[in-house]
């Protein structure tokens, strides 16, 4: 039994803390800056906007730097899941975090990943990637955290702040790129009211909350204007509205397209190399009267700028020594792994609790399907991520299972035996090859046939083997608990009714297995909650076209269009189901400022610790100018902290870790509505 406490929604001086930005002393690095640029030749400004070369040198993608000058190198390495330089810290998805609507815990893997970032020499880290979830079948969608800005926002601030502790970030990708087959070409277009109120929200708070300290443009277009060259992103809005002072490069190879429309909208700089940049191009550009000097002034001063303020040395940043390569992999960042895995993991469904699966001498438990023993983390894009070891379903199962026999049947095998077991696990899902970054290099082509090229999914099915996976599983099993492996939602109708249990374990990262099984036995009670609705088939939501060239972008989509057009999801944004129940009372409201406070009780019902999520909706009507009333639309608010609210454990005590407050005491969560959510 454990006394109440109170629960802060989004503590902002934990989620600052160590943020290197918030510190900065801006008019010491523009003195320094102006004085720096003086001594520099139109030749040294132009090495500053371009970077070195179509391949990274040791996984570091390198741009600008001086040795004259004191002025070291932009060394940039992708990070959604990991850091992608050598062998790293394989964490969950980014939308498999997003589950655990938990700030403190996404700062923390942002800190890890920038601390095996700097370790790799690295000093710029390519995520978090913050486009918003428009459509679940875009191929990316396991990049990125929601289909909600407000809870997008909370998630990627965090990861921010903590990273910049060790490098600077840079946000991506500005914005709108949320198709993937057609990135290099689409065009997204969307009114000023939809733009700002819907898929820009989550970046103004990365850039004016936590100040990261560059952004990384997108390959697609913003109203015919690709984004590379858009004034009206890079510049008024950026720039203008949001008084951003780091420096925007380009997405790679394709992201910039010009030479000077681009210098003249604010493309700092292209990446990964000088090709719309080279000098035979600046130097036409020049002479042509296109641009003048003082443009590729401004541009290299905004990457001088960041390198001074930031303190950049050749170790790194801040004037810290590079950390020791031991940080990678080492205890607390597995310990971190395990952690995220587990609280992302979502119960969907759980008849005759069928879960958790007991442990004890007698028990036998199938597990199913060739994912179960497969390395499954995700896409062979850009956010690839090689660990040294994977835990993966089978491996964590079988060091869970206590005294409760394991039996694995691959994909292929005879299923007729799964009768004899006490419960099938089947492990099923989507791979590299069904969903992804859209890179058809020729190592994957070589690998695997042209099917392993990630892209969207046109489809929310299941890949037909996986349905059939189930299907045979179920008519042979006594009870089964499908264990789903995705980027992002997948439509079960088919198949739910005949499964007792459903957990979403998205891409759980390198040690993925160790945390499922921790849900799977009840070493931990599932808090994971949605960020993307699940529909119950893919006409509940907009029309979906993965070559569409353009794409109108609306007020509604996910929750808002289901609620919308009245459709009942399968499971919708923020759904989650637990072994434990809690009952929620007497909220309270209080006005602090511009602001409103709002405080909830929170008491575990049920007879097991557990952890839950406090989401706070807030509903609004929509008004059509001069016509009728659309409606009360719920715009939520979620609050993204989970309240940790515990109970007796199964074990008979009071799990200490988790546990915070006895089944008959009240946890309290408490969260400002900050002025960004409007
Ligand atoms: C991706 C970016 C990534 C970059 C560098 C691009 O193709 O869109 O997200 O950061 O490659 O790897």
């Amino acid at each position: 039994m454990t006394a109440p406490r109170t629960v802060k929604a989004f503590d902002a001086d934990e989620i600052h803390a160590g943020n290197f930005a918030l510190g900065i002393d801006h008019e010491k690095a523009a003195r320094e800056t102006d004085a720096l640029m003086e001594r520099m030749s139109l030749e040294q400004k132009i090495h500053e906007i371009r970077g070195h070369g179509p391949r990274p040198v040791d996984s570091l993608w390198c741009a600008g730097g001086d040795a004259a000058l004191g002025l070291a190198a932009w060394r940039m390495v992708d990070g959604p899941r990991g850091a992608r330089a050598g062998v790293a810290t394989a964490f969950p998805v980014a939308i498999a975090r997003a589950a655990s609507f938990d700030v403190d815990l996404e700062r923390r893997v942002g800190m890890a990943t920038g601390l095996e970032v700097a370790a790799k020499g690295g000093n710029v880290l390519l995520a978090p990637t913050i486009n918003l979830l428009r459509h679940p079948g875009w191929g990316r969608a396991q990049e990125t955290y929601s289909e909600d800005p407000h809870h997008m926002g909370a998630m990627a601030a965090a990861y921010v702040s903590g990273a910049q502790n060790h490098v600077l970030t840079s946000p991506k990708h500005f914005a709108l790129n949320n198709l993937e087959n057609t990135r290099f070409e689409m065009s997204a277009d969307v009114d000023a009211r939809t733009l700002h109120e819907v898929y820009l929200p989550h970046f103004k708070r990365c850039v004016v909350e936590v100040r990261a300290a560059s952004v990384m443009s997108a390959y697609n277009k913003l109203n015919g204007v690709y984004c590379g060259e858009n004034p009206e992103l890079l510049d008024a809005i950026l720039r203008g509205d949001w008084g951003f002072t780091g420096f925007v490069e380009s997405d790679w190879f394709l992201g910039t397209r010009s030479t000077a429309p681009a210098i003249r909208a604010g493309m700092d700089i292209e990446m990964p190399a000088g090709f719309r940049f080279s000098d035979e191009n600046l130097q036409a550009a020049l002479a042509s009267g296109e641009i003048d000097e003082a443009a590729i002034h401004r541009n290299a001063r905004r990457s001088v700028y960041q390198k001074l303020a930031w303190q950049l040395t050749e170790d790194g940043v801040a004037g810290k020594p590079r950390p020791d390569a031991s940080v990678v992999e080492c205890d607390d960042h597995l310990a971190l792994a395990l952690e995220a895995a587990e609280k992302s993991v979502v119960l969907l469904r759980n008849e005759g609790d069928v879960l958790p699966v007991g442990r004890h001498a007698g028990v036998s438990i199938a597990v199913v399907g060739d994912l179960a023993d497969a390395v499954n983390l995700g896409d062979r894009g850009s956010s690839m991520v090689t660990p040294s070891h994977v835990v993966k379903p089978l491996e964590g199962i079988r060091a869970s299972a206590g005294d409760a026999t394991v039996e694995h049947f691959a994909s292929n095998a005879d299923l007729s035996r799964l009768g004899e077991f006490d419960v099938a696990v089947v492990v099923a899902g989507l791979t590299y090859r069904d969903e992804g970054e859209f890179i058809p290099t020729a190592q994957q082509e070589a690998e695997d046939s042209d099917l392993a090229r990630g892209g969207d999914r046109a489809t929310l099915d299941l890949p037909a083997d996986q349905r059939d996976l189930i299907e045979r599983a179920t008519a042979a099993a006594r009870r089964t608990v499908v264990v789903l492996q995705g980027g992002s939602a997948i439509v079960v109708r088919d198949w739910i009714d005949r499964v007792d249990g459903l957990l979403m374990a998205w891409y759980g990262g390198c040690q993925g297995g160790h945390g499922l099984a921790r849900v799977l036995f009840g070493d931990a009670s599932p808090s994971g909650r949605l960020p993307v609705s699940f529909p119950r088939a893919m006409d509940q939501l907009m029309p979906w076209d993965i070559a569409a060239l353009s794409v109108k972008h609306g007020l509604l989509h996910g929750y808002r269009w289901l609620d919308h057009h009245g459709h009942e999801p399968e499971f919708p944004f923020g759904f989650g189901l637990g072994y434990t129940s809690f009952q929620l009372r007497d909220l309270r409201l209080e006005r602090v400022g511009g602001g409103l406070t709002v405080r909830v009780d929170v008491q575990n019902t049920g007879t097991r610790a557990g952890a839950t999520v406090v989401q706070l909706y807030r509903g609004s009507v929509l008004l059509r100018p001069g016509g009728p009333r659309l409606g009360a639309r719920a715009v939520p608010l979620p609050l993204p902290r989970r309240a940790v609210v515990g109970g007796p454990s199964a074990r008979g005590g009071v799990d200490p870790r988790r546990s915070r407050v006895a089944p008959s005491k009240c946890g309290d969560a408490a969260g400002t509505i900050p002025p960004w959510a409007g």
